[in-house]
């Protein structure tokens, strides 16, 4: 089965707290995911690579540890990954950069694909997926179902809440593939909605409800 980390930062936990209040407005909300992903992304990033170059500093010469392999992508499920890919970028600015649009049927909760665009060299990179809702994880495992046929191989799984039912969903579909969530919430409501959760996450970031 796949690993789960539960990024339990308490920055990480406060801000989502601030999220998840129903007063909280777009520009906050969208603000707040940013402030997020970049301790998520800090931690997703652990384990890169490191290879040594030798530099010169002001004072001396010496061997610096730089980023070795080829660039990470960061693969953003429409919509509301882009809520996580801005500070995934500023921590990452080289990456390159992958969207799969999906939305939900509101009632099958089936993802339907409207867009696929992603480099085309995934083989030997890092492919990070980012969607804040693993919620029945159908959207989740369909992007790493593509990104795998786009021959993506190391694939990593970021979200900000996740549904036990969605988890379990998504390590049985992807077992290799380790996902980071700030939070495991309780369940998911008769319309697939994570709760407590933060409500429609593409819809607050957006303001469009
Ligand atoms: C939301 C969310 C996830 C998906 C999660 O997207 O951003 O992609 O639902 O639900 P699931 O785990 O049950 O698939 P939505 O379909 O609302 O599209 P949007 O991001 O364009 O608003
Ligand atoms: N998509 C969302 O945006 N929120 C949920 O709670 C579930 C799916």
């Amino acid at each position: 089965m796949s690993q789960v980390t539960v990024v339990d930062h308490p920055l990480i936990q406060h801000k989502l707290s601030l999220m998840r209040r129903k007063e909280t407005g777009t520009a906050r909300f969208r603000s707040l995911l940013r402030e997020i992903s970049l301790l998520l992304g800090y931690e997703v990033t652990r384990d890169l690579g490191l290879e040594t170059r030798p530099i010169e500093t002001p004072l001396a010469t010496m061997d610096a540890p730089v980023l070795s392999g080829r660039k990470p992508v960061l693969i953003s499920v429409l919509r509301a990954g882009n809520g996580l890919l801005d500070g995934m970028l500023d921590l990452i600015p080289s990456a390159r950069v992958g969207y799969v649009g999906l939305y939900r049927d509101p009632e099958t909760l089936i993802a339907v694909e409207y867009y696929f665009k992603v480099p085309e060299d995934l083989e030997d990179r890092l492919v990070i997926v980012l969607d804040p809702m693993l919620a029945t994880a159908n959207s989740a495992i369909a992007a790493v179902e593509r990104a795998r046929e786009a021959s993506a191989r190391h694939i990593k799984m970021v979200c900000l809440i996740a549904a036990p039912e969605g988890l379990e969903a998504f390590r049985a579909a992807h077992p290799d593939v380790h996902v980071y969530t700030a939070a495991i919430d309780e369940r998911l409501d008769d319309h697939g909605y994570i709760v407590p959760g933060i409500g429609d996450a593409g819809d607050r970031l957006y303001g469009t409800r």
